[in-house]
């Protein structure tokens, strides 16, 4: 199950996604927002990180626009690493690297063929483990309050 979340600058790009998402077979829950009224970003940050962190969705895709700002809310929630992406080399990599389990993406940054790229990639590429397991954990420790050495 992928949750999906945006604010209303991203939801063109989310609609692509969710249209993505059905010709891949994968389900998905939209936690809005839903129509194009003004809103903030952070709550629907919140609500899909929120899913992704509980288990009850694997992975998410979240857009606003520039998809910073919702990539750095959904940052805040326990679990949770976010990458915001504008191009394909980067969505490869978190995968691969950082085990990045939400993608965050700009609609007025990418286009909206770039944008499908980007969350295909990220929809289908493993995580290679190994060294970089230490470091996600370290990221992880961090969250937890402790101190690297
Ligand atoms: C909304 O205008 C915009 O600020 C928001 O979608 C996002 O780009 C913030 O990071």
């Amino acid at each position: 199950m992928i949750a999906l979340g945006s604010d209303h600058a991203g939801l063109p790009l989310k609609k692509e996604i969710i249209a993505l998402l059905e010709e891949m077979n994968l389900e998905y829950k939209d936690y809005g927002t839903y129509t194009t009224d003004s809103c903030d970003y952070a709550v629907f940050a919140q609500r899909a990180a929120s899913a992704v962190s509980s288990g009850e969705c694997e992975r998410g895709i979240l857009c606003c626009g520039t998809g910073i700002g919702i990539s750095m809310a959904a940052n805040k929630v326990e679990g949770i690493r976010c990458a915001c992406c504008s191009d394909c080399y980067s969505a490869k990599m978190t995968r691969k690297h950082n085990d990045a389990n939400m993608l965050a993406m700009g609609a007025r940054v990418v286009g909206v063929d770039l944008g499908r790229m980007i969350a295909e990639i990220f929809l289908t590429t493993e995580f290679e483990g190994g060294r970089h397991q230490r470091r996600i954990d370290q990221i992880m420790a961090i969250e937890a309050g402790e101190i690297l050495s």
